[in-house]
Protein backbone atom coordinates (compact mmCIF):
# COMPACT_ATOMS: atom_id res chain seq x y z
CA UNK A 1 0.00 0.00 0.00
CA UNK A 2 1.68 3.40 -0.54
CA UNK A 3 1.81 5.70 2.10
CA UNK A 4 -1.45 7.62 1.14
CA UNK A 5 -3.34 4.58 0.82
CA UNK A 6 -2.13 3.27 4.31
CA UNK A 7 -2.89 7.02 6.22
CA UNK A 8 -6.88 6.30 4.25
CA UNK A 9 -7.37 2.90 5.07
CA UNK A 10 -5.97 3.18 8.86
CA UNK A 11 -8.68 6.11 9.19
CA UNK A 12 -10.94 3.44 7.84
CA UNK A 13 -9.99 0.92 10.15
CA UNK A 14 -10.08 3.37 12.72
CA UNK A 15 -13.88 3.93 12.34
CA UNK A 16 -15.25 0.84 12.11
CA UNK A 17 -13.04 -0.66 15.56
CA UNK A 18 -14.78 2.43 17.42
CA UNK A 19 -18.42 1.42 16.04
CA UNK A 20 -17.55 -2.52 16.84
CA UNK A 21 -19.56 -2.84 19.58
CA UNK A 22 -22.70 -0.87 18.59
CA UNK A 23 -22.72 -2.42 15.43
CA UNK A 24 -25.19 -5.30 16.14
CA UNK A 25 -27.85 -3.05 15.97
CA UNK A 26 -31.49 -3.67 13.93
CA UNK A 27 -30.25 -0.45 11.68
CA UNK A 28 -26.91 -2.86 10.56
CA UNK A 29 -27.81 -6.36 10.69
CA UNK A 30 -31.09 -8.63 11.22
CA UNK A 31 -30.82 -10.79 14.39
CA UNK A 32 -31.37 -14.42 13.80
CA UNK A 33 -34.68 -15.78 14.33
CA UNK A 34 -36.41 -12.38 12.53
CA UNK A 35 -37.98 -12.64 9.74
CA UNK A 36 -35.93 -10.03 8.13
CA UNK A 37 -32.76 -12.70 8.83
CA UNK A 38 -35.22 -14.96 7.54
CA UNK A 39 -35.22 -12.94 4.36
CA UNK A 40 -31.38 -11.99 4.42
CA UNK A 41 -31.09 -15.78 4.83
CA UNK A 42 -32.92 -16.85 1.56
CA UNK A 43 -31.17 -14.09 -0.09
CA UNK A 44 -27.68 -15.14 0.32
CA UNK A 45 -29.04 -18.80 -0.81
CA UNK A 46 -30.25 -17.66 -3.65
CA UNK A 47 -26.53 -16.09 -4.37
CA UNK A 48 -24.56 -18.86 -3.90
CA UNK A 49 -24.22 -22.37 -5.27
CA UNK A 50 -26.30 -24.66 -4.25
CA UNK A 51 -23.79 -27.30 -3.15
CA UNK A 52 -21.00 -26.79 0.01
CA UNK A 53 -18.16 -24.68 -1.40
CA UNK A 54 -15.21 -22.63 -0.43
CA UNK A 55 -16.64 -18.84 0.64
CA UNK A 56 -14.74 -16.23 1.38
CA UNK A 57 -16.26 -12.88 3.08
CA UNK A 58 -14.30 -9.58 2.33
CA UNK A 59 -14.89 -6.78 5.05
CA UNK A 60 -16.91 -9.33 6.90
CA UNK A 61 -17.55 -7.14 9.78
CA UNK A 62 -19.22 -8.82 12.84
CA UNK A 63 -19.87 -11.99 10.39
CA UNK A 64 -23.68 -11.77 9.37
CA UNK A 65 -23.01 -13.04 6.05
CA UNK A 66 -20.11 -15.30 7.29
CA UNK A 67 -22.76 -16.64 10.07
CA UNK A 68 -25.46 -17.31 7.14
CA UNK A 69 -23.11 -18.50 4.53
CA UNK A 70 -21.94 -21.01 7.08
CA UNK A 71 -25.47 -22.14 8.20
CA UNK A 72 -26.63 -22.65 4.58
CA UNK A 73 -23.37 -25.71 4.43
CA UNK A 74 -20.46 -23.45 3.24
CA UNK A 75 -17.10 -23.65 4.26
CA UNK A 76 -16.37 -19.81 5.34
CA UNK A 77 -13.49 -17.59 6.13
CA UNK A 78 -13.86 -13.84 6.95
CA UNK A 79 -11.71 -11.34 6.50
CA UNK A 80 -11.91 -7.87 7.58
CA UNK A 81 -9.08 -5.34 8.94
CA UNK A 82 -10.64 -3.79 12.18
CA UNK A 83 -10.10 -6.10 14.97
CA UNK A 84 -12.64 -4.90 16.83
CA UNK A 85 -15.58 -6.10 13.87
CA UNK A 86 -13.73 -9.38 13.88
CA UNK A 87 -13.83 -9.82 17.63
CA UNK A 88 -17.82 -9.43 17.57
CA UNK A 89 -18.09 -11.71 14.46
CA UNK A 90 -15.81 -14.24 16.67
CA UNK A 91 -18.53 -14.10 19.47
CA UNK A 92 -21.53 -14.19 16.67
CA UNK A 93 -20.08 -17.62 15.44
CA UNK A 94 -19.04 -19.21 18.45
CA UNK A 95 -22.93 -18.20 19.79
CA UNK A 96 -24.20 -19.77 17.01
CA UNK A 97 -21.95 -23.56 17.49
CA UNK A 98 -20.99 -22.73 13.63
CA UNK A 99 -16.79 -22.72 12.52
CA UNK A 100 -15.79 -20.16 10.54
CA UNK A 101 -12.25 -19.20 9.91
CA UNK A 102 -12.05 -15.28 10.77
CA UNK A 103 -8.33 -13.36 10.05
CA UNK A 104 -7.51 -9.90 9.87
CA UNK A 105 -6.69 -9.19 5.79
CA UNK A 106 -6.79 -6.70 3.46
CA UNK A 107 -10.37 -7.03 1.40
CA UNK A 108 -8.39 -5.04 -1.64
CA UNK A 109 -5.49 -7.97 -1.64
CA UNK A 110 -6.69 -10.97 0.96
CA UNK A 111 -3.98 -13.16 2.06
CA UNK A 112 -4.73 -16.71 -0.15
CA UNK A 113 -3.20 -18.56 -2.97
CA UNK A 114 -4.67 -17.83 -6.16
CA UNK A 115 -7.82 -20.31 -7.11
CA UNK A 116 -8.29 -20.97 -3.61
CA UNK A 117 -11.99 -20.31 -3.43
CA UNK A 118 -15.55 -20.80 -5.37
CA UNK A 119 -17.19 -17.70 -3.74
CA UNK A 120 -15.84 -14.38 -2.93
CA UNK A 121 -18.87 -12.38 -1.45
CA UNK A 122 -19.10 -9.53 0.38
CA UNK A 123 -21.81 -6.90 1.77
CA UNK A 124 -21.75 -2.88 2.65
CA UNK A 125 -18.28 -3.23 1.67
CA UNK A 126 -17.44 -1.32 -1.67
CA UNK A 127 -18.58 1.61 -1.13
CA UNK A 128 -16.12 1.99 1.76
CA UNK A 129 -13.11 0.53 0.05
CA UNK A 130 -10.03 1.89 -1.64
CA UNK A 131 -8.31 0.32 -4.76
CA UNK A 132 -11.91 -1.17 -6.08
CA UNK A 133 -10.64 -2.31 -9.39
CA UNK A 134 -7.19 -4.43 -7.76
CA UNK A 135 -9.67 -5.60 -5.51
CA UNK A 136 -12.13 -7.09 -8.15
CA UNK A 137 -8.76 -8.24 -9.69
CA UNK A 138 -7.34 -9.90 -6.40
CA UNK A 139 -10.60 -11.63 -6.52
CA UNK A 140 -11.02 -12.82 -9.16
CA UNK A 141 -7.80 -14.53 -9.11
CA UNK A 142 -9.10 -16.28 -5.74
CA UNK A 143 -11.34 -17.87 -7.77
CA UNK A 144 -11.39 -21.56 -8.82
CA UNK A 145 -12.50 -21.52 -12.56
CA UNK A 146 -16.35 -21.30 -12.52
CA UNK A 147 -16.44 -19.60 -9.52
CA UNK A 148 -18.26 -16.57 -8.70
CA UNK A 149 -17.62 -12.90 -6.68
CA UNK A 150 -21.10 -11.44 -5.73
CA UNK A 151 -20.64 -7.81 -4.20
CA UNK A 152 -24.10 -6.50 -2.47
CA UNK A 153 -24.50 -2.87 -2.69
CA UNK A 154 -26.58 -0.33 -2.96
CA UNK A 155 -26.86 3.18 -5.16
CA UNK A 156 -25.97 6.06 -2.55
CA UNK A 157 -28.21 8.74 -3.46
CA UNK A 158 -28.95 10.63 -0.76
CA UNK A 159 -27.11 13.58 0.64
CA UNK A 160 -24.46 12.27 3.15
CA UNK A 161 -25.80 13.89 6.43
CA UNK A 162 -29.10 12.27 6.43
CA UNK A 163 -27.82 9.06 6.63
CA UNK A 164 -29.07 7.31 9.78
CA UNK A 165 -25.30 6.19 10.38
CA UNK A 166 -24.62 9.44 12.03
CA UNK A 167 -27.66 9.99 14.09
CA UNK A 168 -27.67 7.28 16.74
CA UNK A 169 -26.40 6.67 20.28
CA UNK A 170 -23.88 4.07 18.73
CA UNK A 171 -22.67 6.50 16.12
CA UNK A 172 -22.09 9.74 17.71
CA UNK A 173 -22.28 13.01 15.52
CA UNK A 174 -19.09 14.00 14.06
CA UNK A 175 -17.27 10.80 13.77
CA UNK A 176 -18.31 9.61 10.47
CA UNK A 177 -16.97 13.10 9.27
CA UNK A 178 -14.06 12.84 10.83
CA UNK A 179 -12.78 9.46 9.60
CA UNK A 180 -14.29 9.73 6.43
CA UNK A 181 -12.89 13.09 5.42
CA UNK A 182 -12.91 14.45 2.08
CA UNK A 183 -9.57 13.12 1.42
CA UNK A 184 -10.88 9.32 2.41
CA UNK A 185 -13.84 10.11 0.45
CA UNK A 186 -11.47 11.05 -2.70
CA UNK A 187 -10.01 7.46 -2.32
CA UNK A 188 -13.34 5.86 -2.29
CA UNK A 189 -14.93 5.43 -6.16
CA UNK A 190 -18.05 3.61 -5.08
CA UNK A 191 -18.99 5.64 -2.20
CA UNK A 192 -21.84 7.74 -3.90
CA UNK A 193 -22.73 5.48 -6.98
CA UNK A 194 -25.63 6.50 -9.35
CA UNK A 195 -25.55 4.01 -10.97
CA UNK A 196 -24.02 0.14 -11.39
CA UNK A 197 -21.80 1.07 -14.71
CA UNK A 198 -18.44 1.43 -12.13
CA UNK A 199 -18.98 -1.67 -10.71
CA UNK A 200 -19.49 -3.67 -13.84
CA UNK A 201 -17.10 -2.19 -15.88
CA UNK A 202 -14.43 -2.94 -12.99
CA UNK A 203 -15.51 -6.27 -12.81
CA UNK A 204 -15.81 -6.53 -16.56
CA UNK A 205 -11.94 -5.17 -16.44
CA UNK A 206 -10.66 -7.64 -13.48
CA UNK A 207 -11.71 -10.50 -15.90
CA UNK A 208 -14.71 -11.26 -14.62
CA UNK A 209 -17.68 -12.53 -17.00
CA UNK A 210 -21.37 -12.78 -17.33
CA UNK A 211 -21.77 -10.08 -15.00
CA UNK A 212 -25.37 -9.10 -13.93
CA UNK A 213 -26.65 -7.10 -11.40
CA UNK A 214 -30.34 -7.66 -9.54
CA UNK A 215 -31.86 -6.25 -6.93
CA UNK A 216 -32.77 -8.04 -3.98
CA UNK A 217 -36.46 -7.15 -3.50
CA UNK A 218 -36.69 -9.45 -0.29
CA UNK A 219 -34.52 -7.31 1.95
CA UNK A 220 -35.28 -4.25 0.60
CA UNK A 221 -35.03 -1.14 2.98
CA UNK A 222 -31.88 -2.26 4.13
CA UNK A 223 -28.79 0.43 3.84
CA UNK A 224 -26.02 -1.23 2.40
CA UNK A 225 -24.52 1.93 1.12
CA UNK A 226 -24.49 5.50 2.68
CA UNK A 227 -28.18 7.01 1.76
CA UNK A 228 -29.35 3.28 -0.47
CA UNK A 229 -32.32 1.73 0.82
CA UNK A 230 -32.36 -0.89 -2.01
CA UNK A 231 -29.67 -3.28 -1.86
CA UNK A 232 -28.52 -4.79 -5.25
CA UNK A 233 -25.86 -8.00 -6.01
CA UNK A 234 -23.31 -7.82 -8.32
CA UNK A 235 -22.37 -11.28 -9.76
CA UNK A 236 -19.15 -11.95 -11.98
CA UNK A 237 -17.94 -15.42 -13.13
CA UNK A 238 -14.34 -16.75 -13.43
CA UNK A 239 -14.00 -18.40 -16.58
CA UNK A 240 -14.38 -21.99 -16.32
CA UNK A 241 -10.93 -22.53 -18.57
C1 LIG B 1 -20.40 -1.51 6.55
S1 LIG B 1 -19.32 -2.68 7.28
C2 LIG B 1 -20.00 -4.19 6.56
C3 LIG B 1 -19.73 -5.39 7.42
C4 LIG B 1 -20.37 -6.69 6.96
N1 LIG B 1 -19.94 -7.07 5.65
C5 LIG B 1 -21.89 -6.63 7.00
O1 LIG B 1 -22.53 -7.01 6.03
O2 LIG B 1 -22.46 -6.25 8.04
C6 LIG B 1 -17.82 -2.46 6.32
C7 LIG B 1 -16.69 -3.38 6.79
O3 LIG B 1 -15.63 -3.32 5.83
C8 LIG B 1 -14.41 -3.36 6.54
N2 LIG B 1 -13.35 -2.86 5.67
C9 LIG B 1 -13.22 -1.62 5.13
N3 LIG B 1 -12.14 -1.57 4.34
C10 LIG B 1 -11.58 -2.81 4.40
C11 LIG B 1 -10.43 -3.38 3.79
N4 LIG B 1 -9.65 -2.69 2.93
N5 LIG B 1 -10.13 -4.67 4.06
C12 LIG B 1 -10.91 -5.39 4.92
N6 LIG B 1 -12.00 -4.90 5.51
C13 LIG B 1 -12.33 -3.62 5.25
C14 LIG B 1 -14.67 -2.53 7.77
O4 LIG B 1 -13.71 -2.76 8.78
C15 LIG B 1 -16.09 -2.99 8.13
O5 LIG B 1 -16.04 -4.10 8.99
Amino acid sequence: MSDDADAVQARITAFWNVLASGYNTADNVAAPGSSEYTAWLETVRSLLPETPSDVLDVGTGTGFVAQMAAELGHRVTGVDLAEGMLESAQDRIERAGLDVSLLVGDAVRPPFPPASFDVVISRSVIWTLRELETAFRSWQTLLRPGGRVVAIYGLGTGPMDESPAQESAEKPMGLFQRHYTAETRNALSAMRLQDHSLPIRMAQRAGLVDVTVSSLELVRGWETSPGSDLPHALVGHRLIS
